[in-house]
C-alpha cells in the first residue's frame, strides 16, 4: 500500500515553523507513552523513523513526516503525565492547540489510548475539545499484545459505548500492537481511503 518511501519531513517546535499545506494530514495523539511514535514506525515499517522511550515525554515537538507522497504522518507530544517540566508541556500544549485548530489539511485525529486503561478522565477531556472544534478524530486501542483476548475485547467495547454519542468521533475502534503487527495493515489500509478523499 504505502510500498514507496517514508521520510522526515520537519520537526516543528512553534507555530510559525509549520511546513506549507502539501499533502492531507493525520496527526497521532494521546496520553504520555501510550505509543504514538511506535505506530508511526509500525505504519511506516521504519523502527527508528521516529524517537521512542520508555520515559514520558519523548517527543516535544510536532514531527512531520511524509508517507510515499500520499500522506503526512504527525506524530505529536502525549499529553498527562511527563517526565519534563511544565513550562515545556504548557509550551507544547499551544503549539499543538494551534495546530488541531487551524490546519485546514488535517484529516483526522488519532487518538491512541493503551488496551490496558481503556479511555481516562483526560482522553475524554481531549475528546470534547474535539467535538467542539468539530476535528474529526478516530479511537485506537495500542499495546494490544499486553492484554489477553477476553480483555481486550471487554475495553473495545466498552470504548465504543463511551464514543457512541460523540459528534466529532469516527465510528470504528481500531486495534493495533506496533509490538506484533496486529491492525497495522488495517490502519494503514484507512489511512490509505483517507488519503485518497
Ligand atoms: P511520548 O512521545 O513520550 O508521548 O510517548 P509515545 O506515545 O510516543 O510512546 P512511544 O512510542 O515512545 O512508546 C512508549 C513505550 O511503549 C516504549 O517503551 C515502547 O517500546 C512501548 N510500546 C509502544 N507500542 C507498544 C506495543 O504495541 N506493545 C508493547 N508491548 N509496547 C509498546
Ligand atoms: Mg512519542
Amino acid at each position: 500500500l504505502f510500498a514507496g518511501p517514508c521520510d522526515f519531513v520537519a520537526a516543528v517546535p512553534t507555530i510559525d515553523r509549520l511546513p506549507p499545506f502539501s499533502l492531507p494530514e493525520v496527526a497521532f495523539a494521546g496520553r504520555s507513552n501510550v505509543g504514538k511514535s511506535s505506530l508511526v514506525n509500525a505504519l511506516t515499517g521504519r523502527n527508528t523513523l521516529a524517537r521512542t522511550s520508555n520515559t514520558p515525554g519523548r517527543t516535544q515537538q510536532l514531527n512531520f513526516f511524509e508517507l510515499n507522497k500520499t500522506l503526512l504522518l504527525v506524530d505529536m507530544p502525549g499529553y498527562g503525565y511527563a517526565a519534563v517540566p511544565k513550562t515545556e508541556i504548557a509550551r507544547w500544549k499551544r503549539v499543538m492547540d494551534q495546530y488541531l485548530s487551524g490546519r485546514v489539511t488535517l484529516r483526522r485525529v488519532l487518538v491512541l489510548i493503551d488496551s490496558r486503561h481503556g479511555l481516562k478522565e483526560n482522553d475524554l477531556e481531549e475528546l470534547t475539545i474535539f467535538d467542539h472544534r468539530a476535528v474529526s478524530y478516530q479511537v485506537v486501542l495500542t499495546k494490544a499484545d499486553k492484554v489477553k483476548p477476553g480483555a481486550l475485547t471487554r475495553v473495545w467495547e466498552e470504548t465504543k459505548a463511551k464514543l457512541a454519542k460523540r459528534p466529532a468521533s469516527h465510528p470504528e475502534v481500531m486495534v493495533t500492537s506496533s509490538e506484533t503487527g496486529q491492525g497495522i495493515e488495517d490502519l494503514r489500509a484507512s489511512l490509505h481511503l483517507l488519503a485518497s478523499l
